[in-house]
């Protein structure tokens, strides 16, 4: 299953319940990057916007938080209408908001910055609903895709699928109609876009293009076999 989820942090935030209707048709999730300007230097959406959205949508508000402290924050975003929060694994207080989300009755996803192995996440594996690979450094929408990255992407699918884990795997940072198809040869199944889906003229059929350019990658490669082999060294 292919799921996309435009990133609301491109979109025009003077008009975000009208730029929501406009994607609504064509995403699977909205993915709502909330930053506390201390585990990044930005600063965006708190729990009164996502809030305000849930008034003019039903869509599965799937919520980003690069904050530090994401206690104080699980219980406010819950009673906003999120479906799901996504904690970072680089946090102190990691373990306790994974239980706390879970226990709220959301959705727990785990993140992992570039730079940090999956190792990191294993311990928690079996507690989470899905893994956020970011594919760039956290802060700020419109940075280039870090290909390092696709080989931990591989090693989040194949743990998963040794496993037999029910676990989805987004990626999150510089996704496009060419990053997103190499994503999913590695494993990913849940694309986050925002510059490439509200940076353009019709956001709706962004949307549909990038899934359609990884449904299209997905289909040429031979069916169990997509996630298990290197595609980059693949012969046709
Ligand atoms: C970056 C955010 C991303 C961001 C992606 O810190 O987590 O979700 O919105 O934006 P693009 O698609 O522009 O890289
Ligand atoms: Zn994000």
């Amino acid at each position: 299953m292919i799921r996309i989820a435009p990133s609301l942090l491109a979109a025009d935030f003077g008009s975000l319940a009208e730029q929501v209707g406009e994607i609504a048709g064509e995403a699977d999730l909205l993915h709502l990057d909330v930053m506390d300007g201390h585990f990044v230097p930005n600063l965006t959406i708190g729990p009164p916007v996502v809030a305000s959205l849930r008034k003019h949508t039903g869509m599965f508000f799937d919520c980003h938080l690069m904050v530090e402290e994401p206690l104080e924050f699980l219980d406010p975003f819950f009673q906003a209408g999120a479906n799901s929060c996504s904690v970072h694994v680089e946090v102190p207080s990691v373990k306790e908001a994974i239980a706390e989300t879970k226990k709220l009755g959301m959705e727990v996803g785990l993140a992992l910055n570039p730079d940090t192995p999956f190792e990191k996440a294993v311990p928690y594996m079996d507690s989470i609903n899905m893994i956020l690979i970011m594919t760039v450094f956290p802060g700020f929408g419109g940075q280039s895709f870090m290909a390092e990255v696709l080989p931990k992407i591989r090693q989040a699918r194949d743990f998963i699928t040794n496993n037999s884990l029910n676990v989805f795997v987004e990626v999150d940072g510089g996704i496009d109609h060419n990053t997103a198809p190499q994503s999913a040869l590695f494993g990913a199944d849940t694309f986050v876009a925002g510059t490439s889906i509200f940076k353009k003229d019709r956001p709706w059929e962004a949307a549909r293009v990038l899934k359609n350019s990884i449904q299209q990658a997905l289909g040429e490669t031979n069916g169990n076999e997509k996630f298990s082999s290197d595609p980059t060294t693949r012969e046709s």
